[in-house]
């Protein structure tokens, strides 16, 4: 027979290991997102972009020095997200699967050199954003916004 001494500790090391690897599983960014940002699209998206009312009275001038307006922190970022400029990130880095023309959005390229590497981060983008929903403010709802997951 198995003592409770002997089971306890063992059991203790399942509910362990069963937390951690769903605790993993969750999708963050400073773990996933920011990684891919970094690498991705701080180029163009970085501390030398500018602020977005900035890019908006100006995007002729900054489209051309290839600047598109900044992102590249956690704050910035969900602006993108969730409001105001609600659901940029999902319409822009769409594959073309929930687009209304069936074409990707003009920054999925930018998710990776190969095919593989773009539906890897595209993957890990709509895990964060918890709702992939590409309809702007006002059209979306309460409900579809309260389905936003941005953890950080
Ligand atoms: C080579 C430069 C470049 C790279 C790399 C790049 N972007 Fe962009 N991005 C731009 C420019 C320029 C614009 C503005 C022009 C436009 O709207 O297409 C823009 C616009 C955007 C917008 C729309 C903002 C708005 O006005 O609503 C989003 C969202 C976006 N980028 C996300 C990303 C993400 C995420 C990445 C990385 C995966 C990325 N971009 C990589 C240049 C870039």
């Amino acid at each position: 027979m198995y003592s409770q001494r002997k089971i306890f500790p063992l059991l203790g090391l399942f509910i362990f290991v069963f937390a951690s690897s769903v605790d993993a599983t969750e999708v963050g960014y400073k773990a996933h997102i920011k990684p891919i940002v970094d690498a991705k699209c701080i180029q163009c998206h970085g501390p030398d972009a500018p602020e977005y009312p900035e890019f908006k009275k100006d995007a002729e001038k900054f489209k051309e020095r290839m600047k598109g307006p900044r992102m590249d922190s956690y704050t910035y970022l969900i602006f993108f997200v969730g409001w105001p400029d609600t659901g940029a990130i999902m319409r822009r880095l769409d594959d073309g699967k929930n687009t209304k023309d069936g074409k990707p959005g003009n920054m999925y390229e930018y998710l990776g050199s190969t095919d593989e590497e773009r539906q890897k981060n595209l993957h890990l983008f709509k895990a964060w954003v918890g709702n992939w929903i590409l309809k702007r403010w006002p059209e979306i709802t309460k409900e579809e916004l309260d389905g936003l997951k941005v953890k950080y």
